[in-house]
């Protein structure tokens, strides 16, 4: 039986007017932003509905207190203990707490050190407010992306300040271990750093677990804050919805005053999506991981059957593949997806110097319409390969 992702209203999708399906021209499969083409889910149809059934005054300063609850319940099966409402705070969506996060724990011309390839508003954030990103590139490893640790040690200097993580990570869907996590942590302790880490993906799991940076320890907890929100494990990103989570208070206070003024207050609508989401939204998330699984899967042997040339390894978690295209040979593999292919990929320089020549593919599609990609990336390319 086809499953009701197989068969999506594409008259739908593309009149939802999100800027996944309106950037490129109507032949261009659009698989790039991190959105899902999914509808949304019925229990937050329903709290938003029930929300706007009744009066939108000012909401609470610090958000509404079942919502609070709600996510400190969720931290807590996630393994982040020991929370209390004002070690929230609410934010209007994840950005704003990596820029407040930057601001906050770092002045002009310190450093920071992230990861790379990595989610590319981390990287915007630290140049546009002139900090200096110190990048600790990932190295491909047979099965997963690994982090070096040794070139890691040679990255501190007297101007670094904060360690950036996004774990799991976009884009290469790396889950840390619990093992590599510890080696991260005690690394930010030894050199004083402060430690932001985006775990906002971390509902979309295939082969985890995740465990929360900050529940590695109390003295790990103080020097940590944790973002996260529900725009993906529900696809609600329109709607916005974030939280800026410490067990230091002090972090959030210094958050809270860079952004006086202009974080807005929280929106009372995407309360009662996310609420709603927590509280009866589990079963649809469940599906759905399911879904984009196999989906993954479908991608891993395509890849390795059809175009043996893209270096991939499947990724851990998020809906997002990581492609290295370099071993093709094209000058642009981007501009070539689009113009020879018709499917508009995130060109993978974004997300960090030397990483020209890789593509990210959103897979939160129909499994026909990622068929159809694919199939015109393979014979995009096996076209180009008769031509030359
Ligand atoms: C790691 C990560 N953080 C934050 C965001 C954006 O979050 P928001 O839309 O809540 O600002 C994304 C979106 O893809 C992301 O991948």
């Amino acid at each position: 039986m086809p499953h009701p992702f197989d068969e999506l209203n594409l008259e739908e999708v593309k009149g939802s007017h999100s800027v996944k399906w309106s950037l490129f021209p109507e032949d261009v499969l659009p698989l790039w932003v991190a959105d899902m083409d999914y509808p949304v889910a019925e229990p937050i149809l329903e709290a938003v509905r029930e929300r706007l059934s009744r009066r939108i005054g000012y909401p609470q300063g610090a958000g509404d207190p079942e919502l609070l609850e709600a996510i400190i319940a969720k931290q807590e099966r996630l393994g982040l203990k020991g929370l209390q409402p004002e070690n929230l705070w609410l934010t209007s969506s994840v950005v704003p707490g990596i820029c407040a996060s930057v601001l906050a724990l770092s002045s002009p011309g310190d450093e920071a050190i992230t990861q790379v390839p990595v989610y590319h508003p981390f990287l915007i954030a630290l140049k546009e407010f002139n900090r200096v990103t110190r990048a600790n590139p990932m190295q491909p490893g047979e099965t997963r992306w690994e982090i070096d640790f040794e070139q890691l040690e040679s990255l501190v200097t007297p101007g670094t300040r904060m360690l950036m993580l996004c774990n799991p990570q976009n884009p290469t869907g790396r889950v840390f271990t619990r093992a590599e996590l510890e080696r991260l942590a005690e690394f930010a302790l030894r050199h004083r750093l402060w430690v932001m880490v985006d775990e906002l993906w971390s509902d979309l799991i295939y082969e985890g677990p995740h465990v929360p940076f900050a529940s590695l320890s109390e003295e790990v907890a103080q020097r940590t804050v944790t973002l996260t929100g529900p725009c993906k494990a529900f696809n609600t990103a329109g709607l916005g919805g974030g939280v800026a989570i410490s067990h230091n208070k002090e972090i959030l206070a210094r958050m809270q005053k860079v952004s006086l003024g202009i974080g807005g207050h929280p929106n009372v609508l995407s309360m009662a999506a996310w609420l709603g989401a927590l509280r009866h939204g589990q079963p649809w998330l469940e599906q759905t991981l399911a879904y984009l699984k196999a989906n993954r899967d479908f991608l891993t042997r395509f890849l390795a059957e059809r175009l043996p040339e893209v270096r991939y390894t499947p990724p851990e978690a998020t809906y997002l593949a990581w492609l290295d295209f370099r071993a093709l040979g094209l000058e642009d593999p981007h501009a070539f997806a689009l113009e020879h292919a018709k499917v508009g990929l995130n060109d993978g320089a974004i997300f960090g110097e030397g990483f020209k020549g890789y593509l990210r593919l959103n897979f939160a599609t129909s499994r026909p319409l990622l068929q159809e990609a694919l199939e015109r990336l393979a014979s995009a390319l096996k076209g180009s390969v008769v031509d030359s």
